[in-house]
């Protein structure tokens, strides 16, 4: 065991997730009991880090959080090389190592996202001991298997779709279920199949109203007077899709920070303008088909409440991996999930990716099989 690192801090950062409470008791039984370090949590995620706001965590702290939702810790999505203070961003990077150098702190948990990833890539490139945690419903991190909470958030949209069965079927109707997911599929694609939706549209695959409408034709003619639409809430038309891509190859291509701003704006602008899609392919379909046709956009729901049985688990799993990582000194990585086990990856390989689904996944193929439309 090392003398070096004697006392470690933990933040959640990002979009809530269910599992992140989980992991901060898996990670904090595992430091404090198993290896006897002090365990430090900073509250609201990199603000915080910023502001040095903190709560020492003891064993009675991890005790009955296993099952809870949301953070005890609380989060934010501010990021710590572009900090917002009345308008303005700011590079925090050196205040959050001095922070870190005064409170005695050796080493850094973050528990997050795909921005997180890229913040503890900064965090370690000024010389912070890090290591990161992969959270999200989306499952979109990079070079993991899967993340914590994805699991519960696709059984909470798996409940919901087959719930939305009964009553489509009853009124011999459309429903168009919107779910979260980002940019990536995961969520849409996995709750989709589980669910046995009938067409399921994913960002990766652009969809032409005439394909679904098709699909739905085909279910009427077989007596089928009802379908079930599970819509991430990434997924675009064709054209829709060509808009998206130009607004962000504007953003990557530019140069100068005038032009960087320019060029976000319109691709906020883009997404705004795509944001009530849902509703719009509703009507649409309305149209195409003549039956009558309802939203319910998920939201927020599939990210409550307790985790699942396998989130607990893997979040345990994570948690207690981060602390034997801290023990070793292995920092600058991410904990992935890999199998089984776990594996720790470089955050340079991690951060400023997005995990997407690829076009000959798995699950694609089996939708396509058991005859779920894919909108293409
Ligand atoms: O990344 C998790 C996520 O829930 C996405 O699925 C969704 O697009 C986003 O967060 C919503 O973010 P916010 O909590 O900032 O509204």
């Amino acid at each position: 065991m090392s003398n070096d690192i004697k006392r470690v801090g933990i933040l959640t950062a990002g979009g809530d997730a269910p599992g992140l409470n989980a992991v901060i008791r898996g990670f904090g039984k595992t430091i404090i009991g198993h290896y006897g370090l002090e365990l430090v949590g900073f509250l609201d995620g990199i603000t915080g880090l910023v502001e040095s706001r903190s709560r020492p965590l003891g064993p009675s702290d991890l005790s009955g959080i296993l099952t809870d939702g949301g953070t005890m810790l609380g989060t934010s999505r501010d990021k710590v090389q572009k900090y917002l203070v009345d308008g303005q961003t700011h590079n925090m990077v050196s205040r959050v190592k001095q922070n870190l150098e005064q409170m005695g702190i050796d080493a850094l948990v973050m528990l997050g996202g795909g921005g997180t990833a890229k913040n503890a890539k900064q965090l370690m490139d000024a010389g912070v001991n890090v290591i990161a945690l992969p959270k999200t419903i989306d499952n979109d991190i990079a070079c993991t298997d899967t993340s914590f909470g994805f699991a519960t958030a696709m059984e909470i949209a798996t409940e919901a779709i087959d719930r939305l069965h009964s009553t489509a079927h009853s009124h011999h109707r459309i429903i168009l279920a919107e779910l979260m997911g980002h940019r990536a599929g995961w969520l849409t694609l996995g709750a989709g199949i589980a669910g046995g939706a009938d067409v399921i549209l994913i960002p990766e695959i652009p969809f032409s109203v005439e394909s679904i409408a098709d699909t739905i034709r085909q279910r009427i003619s077989r007596g089928s007077t009802f379908s079930v639409v599970a819509v991430a809430e990434g997924a675009r038309d064709h054209e829709a899709t060509l808009a998206y891509s130009a607004a962000r190859a504007l953003v990557q291509r530019a140069a100068t920070p005038d032009e960087v701003t320019a060029a976000k704006a319109h691709l906020a602008a883009v997404e705004n303008a795509q944001r009530s899609h849902t509703f719009r392919l509703a009507n649409q379909l309305e149209q195409a088909t003549n039956m009558e046709s309802r939203v319910t956009i998920l939201g927020y729901v599939q990210r409550g409440g307790t985790p699942c049985a396998e989130d607990r688990l893997l979040a345990t799993r994570l948690g207690s991996a981060a602390a034997d990582l801290v023990m070793q000194q292995q920092f600058g990585v991410l904990v992935a999930a890999r199998g089984q086990g776990t594996e720790p990856v470089p955050l340079a390989d991690v951060a400023g990716k997005v995990k997407l689904v690829p076009l000959d996944h798995d699950w694609l193929e089996t939708a396509r099989k058991v005859g779920t439309g894919l909108g293409d």
